[in-house]
């Protein structure tokens, strides 16, 4: 989504936020802009659609070397287009105060249409379509004197959500930025501040940040910041160490963020595990949930609520928590949760699965859970992340920063962290202490076997060629592995543009089968596990009409192999694993496929990497 970067100090702005905005890219976006509060005391604004290699030829061009040296404080921005198509008009930062105020903003001004008009009628002037032009001229109106006073005024008076950054010629060497359910972090450096829409953007400049929480605006100057209420009244926020090496945002050899996370996944999920599985009383332990057994025994039922990826993760969690805990447990789209009326109680669980832990949707199901009075918790992997602050509690996946727009580590640590869950929810109820002891040991063999299906690299760019010249494309997989072929669809889609589906293998003669013929590749997901000669069954099915058939098969299984056109082989694992190591071998599939065709992996069109509108 759309990305926020803000600098004051003493050093070139402008150098900061494009090599900000260039951190950013990775979320998504059609148009980037950045205001700079020149040493003359006048303000640069330079916007572009397209990338931020674009924007940066602009401001060569049309802004002169000194003043873009001299320039030592402005606001930057990547705009995914939500009001307005991505045209420089309405790229950010929006203009009010005769040209003397800059805003950018993420987030959507759900009213509007309303400001918009009284401001007309006022006599301002809008130039965009963009719901964001609206809160420039609703600050400059309130503006008396004192930035941070105006921006909080114009803040009262609209509903909806934003993450903003301000700045005017009236006010040198000063930048308010407010936040409310969209992200922003102030970064504390020696003599300079940087502010953004994610520490990807800081980390290069300093470890100190301080997350600032929903209500909060800030007036930014290079000697730190000072944080307030809307009613400027003065808050204490806590000043926190960013973690992670800044390598961990670079590609480090890779030729894209998503094959690097693919390939670093053995190590994330043994950073999700460690010190985590109890090899005595064959159980896990998960502090952050902080349920004891008596709590864990009282739980009748589970509600999973998540979007894309991290639903999928939950769709297995499903077949986790009902097979090892008896665990009633029902998987929802977050937004259909949040406006179906949900009913929930004291004793059912709500996980919140999120790997950015600032989508919309979820969060809002959290509150709703919250609200119902339900337990609620938060399985995220950015730390102090919006979801996983206001679950309370929760289990971090500590997969590492996921920048690749497309949710590769993220997803195979979510469901090894459910497996967890499900470990120790089983072993509060029926779950024998052999049984633990036999999971914890297959949970603790998953790095190992994830580094088996990446030896299989080569062979699996291989077999991506003859199925790359594909238009559709159908997946299908049974039980615990139906989800994982949501995944593997969901995966194709989104980087190579093939218009993929995922099926319960059972389903395609119900309808699906019809538009099976040679043009119609399926991806069959045929693990030695219960299921398996039934899914046979359906590949049958399918190359009797036809349909080329890839069998994703376990590495010594000669039947399933025999009965397919192409093979991917896997590791032998239990079923509860089994969705771990098929997910790795169809992420390297659809990164294949769409590397041949030439897709931009990366950031694939139309996407944003966290979705923070509804
Ligand atoms: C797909 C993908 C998305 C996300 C979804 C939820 O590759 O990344 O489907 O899984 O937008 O995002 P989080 O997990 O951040 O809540």
């Amino acid at each position: 989504m759309c990305g926020i970067v803000g600098y004051v100090g003493k050093r070139s702005a402008c150098d900061i936020l494009v090599s900000g905005l260039r951190r950013l890219e990775y979320r998504g976006y059609d148009s980037a802009g950045v205001a700079l509060l020149t040493q003359g005391g006048g303000l640069e604004v330079v916007k572009q659609t397209g990338k931020v290699a674009a924007l940066e030829a602009r401001l060569s061009e049309t802004v002169a070397a000194e003043a873009r040296a001299g320039a030592c404080a402005g606001i930057a921005h990547t705009r995914w287009a939500t009001h307005g198509l991505p045209t420089e008009a309405n790229a950010h930062p929006h203009l009010a105060d005769g040209g003397r105020l800059a805003l950018v903003h993420n987030g959507i001004i759900e009213n509007y249409a309303a400001l918009r008009r009284q401001l007309e009628a006022r006599g301002c002037v809008f130039v965009s379509q963009t719901d964001t032009e609206v809160l420039a001229h609703l600050v400059a109106t309130f503006d008396a004197g004192d930035l941070l006073a105006a921006v909080s005024q114009a803040l009262k008076r609209v509903e909806g959500t934003y993450g903003v950054a301000v700045v005017s010629t009236r006010y040198p060497g000063q930048l308010v930025v407010a936040r409310r359910g969209s992200p922003l972090v102030i970064g504390l450096g020696e003599g300079e501040t940087i502010v953004a829409s994610d520490v990807s953007a800081i980390v290069s400049h300093t470890r100190q940040v301080v997350y600032l929480q929903d209500g909060d605006v800030a007036r930014v100057a290079a000697g730190g910041a000072q944080i307030y209420t809307l009613d400027q009244a003065v808050v204490d926020r806590e000043v926190s160490c960013v973690e992670w090496e800044i390598g961990a945002a670079e590609k480090s050899g890779y030729e894209h963020f998503m094959l690097k996370e693919i390939f670093e996944q053995p190590a994330a999920l043994q950073n999700a595990i460690r010190g985590r599985l109890d090899p005595v009383l064959g159980t896990a332990l998960l502090s952050g949930l902080n349920l004891g057994p008596r709590e864990l025994a009282s739980i009748r039922r589970l509600v999973i609520v998540a979007c894309g990826t991290s639903l999928h993760a939950g769709m297995v969690g499903k077949y986790l928590f009902e097979g090892l805990a008896d665990m009633p447990t029902d998987p929802e789209q977050a937004a259909e949760f949040r406006y179906c009326n949900p009913i929930l109680g004291a004793d059912d669980l709500v996980v919140a699965i999120s790997q950015s832990g600032e989508t919309a949707d979820t969060l809002a199901a959290v509150r709703e859970g919250i609200q119902k009075g339900a337990l609620v918790a938060g399985l995220c992997n950015v730390v102090g992340s919006t979801i996983a602050r206001e679950a309370g509690r929760g289990v971090y996946l500590h997969a590492g920063p996921e920048i690749g727009v497309a949710s590769t580590k993220a997803f195979t640590a979510q469901v090894t962290v459910l497996l967890m869950m499900a470990l120790k929810l089983g072993r509060c109820r029926r779950l024998s202490r052999e049984a633990g002891l036999t999971l914890c040991e297959e949970i603790a063999a998953l790095p190992g076997k994830v580094e088996a299906v990446l030896a299989q690299n080569d062979a699996i760019a291989a077999v991506a060629a003859k199925y790359a010249g594909a238009e559709n494309a159908f997946f299908i997989g049974r039980g615990i592995l139906y989800p994982t072929a949501l995944e593997g669809a969901l995966k194709l889609k989104e980087i190579s543009y093939i218009h993929a589906e995922g099926y319960q293998a059972a389903e395609l003669k119900h309808g699906p089968i019809a538009l099976l013929d040679e043009r119609m590749p399926v991806i069959a997901l045929l693990n030695d596990i219960p299921g398996k000669e039934k899914t046979l069954g359906n590949v049958q099915e399918c190359r009797a009409r036809r349909a080329p058939v890839l069998g994703l098969v376990t590495e010594d299984d000669e039947e399933a192999a025999r009965m397919v056109c192409d093979t991917i082989r896997l590791p032998r694992t239990s079923a509860y694993t089994a969705p771990v190591v098929t997910a790795v071998a169809l992420q390297l599939l659809s990164y294949h496929v769409a590397r041949l065709r030439g897709c931009e992996i990366d950031q694939p069109r139309n996407l944003a990497k966290s979705v923070t509108v509804e």
